[in-house]
């Protein structure tokens, strides 16, 4: 009998199932055994359009027959000067300069390392229950879990923590919640980093692995004209929330910001390792050529499937589809909150959906974890998220259709019914 502990794979990785993935397609994935899951995971917000959109498929197939790797010291290629002229098109106006990786969290140590030399100055203020990656510097500028950390230290110095404005777990208004986030954030200002030595603040604009949660109206707006008054970078992290997952190609685009320097990865190439950061060309005279860089990032093949990812995106409407079957499904999931007190909270924009489970005002992560166990056995895959492990998210693929979130509500509800 197989067993994933016994395989030889490292222990370090935790595993929502036991499932050997053969194949995808579109909102599916199949074992080796031919048994069909939905996938409302989307390999953490990762594929987009789909498992094996034949578009993306073909333009990796096709980019591997001339060119699978050019190095970006070395030559540049059209790969990815095309996805340059693609991307200007949809980050927020105003950032007009890219630079590629492989990772969210090489795309974060880009975006900390520009703000840090574009400034001269040392600090980072990161938001409480943000999710940055796993390398040292992202790893110290994660707060979501101790277990990122917990036995790696020393941390990387310099980073300063604010809360998020996270409405449901305060228990407060929106407005409050937004006040008092705002008057800490700038008490960190005077109490613990300087402005003058404060970098960059980086934020997640739809808070991802703490708990799928969209900041107040406004607080984002607020956030940017207290680094305006500063001098410092503000950094949108849009690794989870980017490429149309909520309704708008980038979270942050549902306010109007715009951030200094973005950062991309996740939906960007539908599962080809690619990232990037996209940021305003004046914050570079001061970047020091050769100071940042990194063997593969820029990879043509990766170039190639983030350009067909955009085209799929474009062509078949998939950014106003997620924001049209969010709203399903969140209707959806308000109906079920209705008859079943064990859910909290809904809340999310297009389809980056949380449904947080509470028992007695508390937290209730048992709950959380068991309706995402029933629903794998009735082969709906969900992940958790959260602090507390108490907020399941919903993520499914832009390709969702509307009879893929009704079948996806009803092996919720069912599941729920039987814990
Ligand atoms: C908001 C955010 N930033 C950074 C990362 C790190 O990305 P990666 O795991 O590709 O390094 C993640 C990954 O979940 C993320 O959600």
């Amino acid at each position: 009998m197989f067993s994933i502990k016994d395989s030889g794979l490292s222990n370090v990785w935790t595993h929502a199932t036991d499932i050997v993935a053969d194949h995808g397609k579109g909102v599916y994935i199949y074992d080796t055994k031919g048994v069909e899951y939905l996938d409302f995971t989307s390999g953490i917000g990762v594929t987009n359009t789909g498992h094996c959109h034949p578009k993306v498929v073909s333009a990796i197939g096709k980019q591997a027959e001339s060119l699978i790797f050019g190095q970006m010291n070395i030559v540049v290629h059209n790969p990815i000067l095309k996805l340059v002229e693609k991307l200007k098109k949809i980050v927020p106006k105003g950032l007009d300069k890219f630079f590629f990786a492989n990772s969210g969290a090489e795309a974060v140590e880009a975006a900390v390392k520009l703000a840090k030399q574009s400034t001269g100055r040392s600090n980072v203020i990161v938001f409480q229950g943000s999710f940055h990656g796993r390398t040292h510097l992202t790893m110290s500028m994660t707060t979501s879990k101790t277990v990122y950390r917990t036995q790696y230290q020393p941390l990387v110095s310099g980073i300063f923590v604010s809360p998020y404005p996270y409405s449901f777990y305060y228990g407060w208004d929106d407005d409050e919640t937004s006040r008092f986030a705002i008057k800490e954030l700038e008490r960190l200002l005077l109490t613990q980093t300087a402005p003058k030595e404060t970098a960059c603040i980086i934020i997640e604009p739809v808070l991802g692995e703490g708990g799928y949660v969209v900041p107040p109206r406004g607080f984002l707006k607020t956030v940017r004209e207290i680094c305006n008054e500063h001098g410092i970078i503000l950094i949108a992290d849009e690794i989870q929330s980017g490429f149309g997952r909520t309704g708008k190609y980038f979270a942050i685009q549902h306010e109007d910001v715009v951030p200094d320097i973005m950062t991309m990865a996740k939906g960007m190439a539908s599962g080809m390792p690619l990232s990037g950061i996209a940021y305003k060309h004046d914050l570079e005279k001061n970047w020091i050529q050769g100071s940042h860089g990194g063997t593969y990032g820029g990879n043509p093949v990766c170039c190639a499937a983030a350009v067909a990812t955009i085209d799929v995106l474009e062509e078949e409407k998939l950014v106003e589809n997620a924001a049209l079957r969010g709203k399903q499904l969140k209707e959806g999931l308000n109906k079920l909150k209705q008859q079943d007190s064990r859910i909290g909270d809904v809340r999310g924009l297009g389809l980056m959906i949380a449904t947080e489970f509470v028992k007695d005002n508390e937290p209730d992560p048992e709950t959380a974890k068991a309706v995402i166990k029933e629903a794998a056995a009735q082969k709906l895959l969900l992940l958790g998220c959260g602090t507390y492990g108490n907020v399941v998210r919903w993520i499914p693929p832009l390709i969702v259709n509307e009879e893929q979130i009704d079948e996806a509500l009803e092996i919720f509800g069912d599941a729920l019914g039987k814990i």
